[in-house]
């Protein structure tokens, strides 16, 4: 069970109660190799990590082979137990520099870069991408992946161009699990006991979940042990060492506006508190937030 890397998401709080919740791994938002290198405190935030933490994955993207390989020596780059490499991001600012998705269209350029660091890196290195940039090639860049010598693959089915419209293609995972020998990571609308056993069906060696556990770090528990429980009381501890991890790192100003999306995505389990709700869309004070989840939650 991996926690997805999500830039803006998955920060040190998200991705401590993850792990405390049962995610065997967790991937770091996507660190720029070139920021990491011309301006590390930039990227610092986003290294942070807990203890809590079993397999750390850090998450790097780049188009330059030369500068991604010089960022494997960056001390930000430490700590990480695997280095991931994204050739999947379908953003726009992304794949205009060529990086991410982009290097889906460049079969040739992929496999480079990917050789490259798997040469450089002393760590194992693993791959996530999608299907492919418009059209399904997964099987040839998963097989193109294996024989540079990657760890393990993480696979999104779907491809660049279809954002996150549609459903998640199972069938194409399958395939590029038989396609290869290495461990295959499938990922795609996990987000409930029916949509893990489907992606469990492809055969595949781990499952990923990103959007499935915003608001919700206890899903992996929940997947993997139908008699699990949590009560409100619990989730609202867990939403307050959310807060606590952020507030030892991160600077309250900031947090303030950073966590709402947070708070929004922890009441979800409330369809009616649409009045707390609006309140925590505009708070501009965290501790008011929290007392205003703690009415709710524990009430
Ligand atoms: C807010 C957000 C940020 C994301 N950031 C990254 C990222 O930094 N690196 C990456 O490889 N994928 C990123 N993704 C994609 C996810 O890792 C995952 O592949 C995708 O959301 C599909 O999985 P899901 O259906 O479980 O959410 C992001 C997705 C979301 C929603």
């Amino acid at each position: 069970m991996i926690l997805a890397p999500m830039a803006g998401v998955s920060d040190v709080g998200f991705r401590h109660l993850c792990s405390y919740y049962g995610a065997d791994a967790t991937f770091s938002e996507m660190l720029s190799c070139r920021a990491m290198l011309n301006n590390p405190k930039k990227t610092e935030f986003m290294t942070k990590f807990s203890s809590e933490e079993k397999i750390k994955i850090g998450q790097i993207f780049g188009h330059e082979e030369e500068i991604m390989v010089k960022s494997l020596k960056s001390p930000l780059l430490s700590h990480y137990d695997i280095i991931d490499i994204n050739m999947g991001c379908p953003a726009p600012k992304i794949v205009k520099n060529g990086e991410g998705s982009a290097l889906m269209k460049d079969i040739i350029k992929a496999e480079s870069i990917i050789k490259s660091i798997v040469k450089s890196n002393p760590k194992p290195t693993s791959v996530k991408f999608r299907l492919g940039y418009d059209k399904d090639i997964s099987c040839d860049f998963a097989k193109m992946c294996e024989e540079c010598g990657v760890s393990f693959i993480t696979i999104h089915g779907r491809t660049s161009v279809q954002g996150y419209s549609g459903k998640v293609n199972l069938e194409a995972i399958a395939k590029v699990k038989a396609s290869v020998k290495i461990p295959v990571i499938g990922n795609g609308d996990v987000v409930d006991k029916t949509s893990y056993l489907n992606m469990l069906n492809t055969n595949v060696d781990g499952v990923m979940i990103g959007r499935g556990s915003q608001g919700r770090p206890w899903i992996f528990n929940q997947l993997v042990d139908d008699n699990w429980e949590i009560n409100n009381y619990e989730k609202f501890t867990a939403i307050k060492k959310h807060v606590e991890i952020l507030r030892q790192n991160y600077e309250e100003k900031w947090l303030t506006l950073y966590l709402r999306k947070h708070f929004l995505w922890y009441t979800n389990c409330f369809p009616n508190a649409s009045k707390v709700r609006a309140e925590i869309a505009t708070s501009s004070s965290i501790d008011k937030s929290l007392l205003l989840l703690e009415e709710l939650f524990c009430k």
